[in-house]
């Protein structure tokens, strides 16, 4: 077999608790403090738990949190470029005593999806940690907005995860890292690329990913599902539009498709970084970078999550990303190019923007087939009748 690419950090952390252990943390939650978390800090536990956040163990302590957020990196110095912070209210968190442990229950379901030992209990100032991660404290940016609506008093320790979120559609497309990393090996490939993406796959997506393949053994279609904005596509949808095009355009034993249950940060440069280290860790090799990646309005430079990389070393990233310049069909050319592959004009490029795209597709009529292909323009058209898109 295939050997893979080391975690980040060098292990991949296991966090879930199984059997008789697991029988035995349940009970004992039934004494502990109960404290509700929403739906985002249910999915932040589960990946802490199966190590796709590696190295990292559990909610950022003080020390990791100001270290991430001051210089993009844990405080012993390991890449790092997004906080993963629990906020508590104020009242409930500074009641909390260091070394206690808290179960941590579903606020809609009752479930106890885990539990943390208190390590770290800190007041932090969210309009830095926005103006540092997000580079704005305005509140029309969703990160930004997001990050408000949660205390900013934060419980950081080392978590147990005891119950996993369980996916209403789709199951059969999460995977752990750890398998992944056990089925990329199977499959024998030495390199393989990951492609994050929070949208339909359109044929400039179809032309980077496809570029990338052409220099690797396979590619990891691994699509964002946590919570996104309200206008981005849900989940379902695009999962059906993903099927649809693998079937019709991909060799199959090149692909491999599973989803990323992350919720979306529209960090813009800080996410990709982050979004790389995590790819690493389900086992990609490469990934790819192309224009405004994680970007949301116009917050960020259109290469500015390519050039953030150049602040880490090869060594320190341990994955390979691939910078891709925007993409287009140029119709001089007969065929997708960029900058760095066409001489063409401006006016020979069919550019579509995303409020002109979701137009069409309410209007019940396909984008051109040069922006996207047929098979998912139908199923995204279908998608904008299903009431699950009426948000
Ligand atoms: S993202 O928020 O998940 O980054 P999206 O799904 O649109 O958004 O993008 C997925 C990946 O494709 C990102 O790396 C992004 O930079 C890249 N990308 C999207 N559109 C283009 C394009 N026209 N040309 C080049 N790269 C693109």
């Amino acid at each position: 077999m295939t050997e893979t690419i080391r975690p980040h950090g060098g292990t991949l952390i296991n966090r879930v608790a199984e059997g008789a252990e697991r029988e035995q943390l349940l009970k004992k939650a039934e004494k502990l403090y109960r404290l509700k978390v929403n739906a985002w800090t249910v999915s932040d536990l589960d990946l802490i738990g199966v190590g796709a956040f590696s190295p990292l163990t559990g909610f950022m302590n003080e020390q990791d949190y100001t270290s991430v957020v001051e210089r993009m990196r844990l405080a012993d110095g390991n890449v790092w470029s997004i906080p993963i912070t629990l906020g508590v209210e104020p009242d409930s968190a500074h009641g909390f005593e260091i070394g206690e442990e808290v179960a941590l229950v579903g606020e809609n379901d009752g479930i106890v999806y885990g539990i943390i030992t208190v390590e770290s209990v800190y007041d932090v100032d969210q309009r830095h940690e926005a103006v540092k991660v997000f580079k704005t404290d305005e509140m029309e940016h969703p990160g930004v907005q997001k990050l408000f609506t949660k205390p900013a008093t934060y419980v950081g320790g080392p978590v147990r995860v005891l119950n996993r979120p369980k996916p209403e559609k789709f199951e059969e497309f999460y995977f752990d890292p750890a398998e992944t990393r056990k089925i990329f090996a199977e499959k024998g490939w030495k390199s393989v690329v990951g492609f994050q993406t929070r949208n339909p796959v359109h044929r400039a997506h179809e032309y980077i990913q496809k570029c990338a393949m052409e220099i690797v053994d396979a590619l990891f279609l691994n699509p964002l599902v946590g919570e996104t904005k309200s206008d981005d596509v849900p989940a379902n949808v695009r999962m059906k539009s993903y099927l649809a095009l693998l079937e019709n355009y991909y060799p199959e034993d090149r692909v491999f498709l599973g989803v990323f249950p992350a919720a979306m940060r529209y960090a813009g440069p800080r996410e990709a970084i982050f979004h790389a280290m995590v790819r690493k860790n389900y086992g990609c090799t490469h990934f790819i970078v192309g224009r405004d990646h994680a970007g949301v309005g116009d917050y960020y430079g259109t290469y500015e999550a390519q050039e953030i990389f150049r602040n880490f070393t090869a060594e320190e990233l341990g994955i390979t990303p691939m910078f891709f310049e925007h993409s287009f069909f140029c119709t001089k050319c007969g065929n997708m190019a960029s900058s760095k592959t066409c001489p063409h004009g401006k006016e020979h490029h069919l550019t579509l923007s995303g409020t002109k795209v979701r137009a069409l597709l309410r209007a019940g009529e396909c984008p051109p087939p040069e922006f996207s292909r047929p098979e998912v323009a139908k199923i995204l058209i279908e998608g904008m009748r299903e009431p699950e898109y009426q948000v």
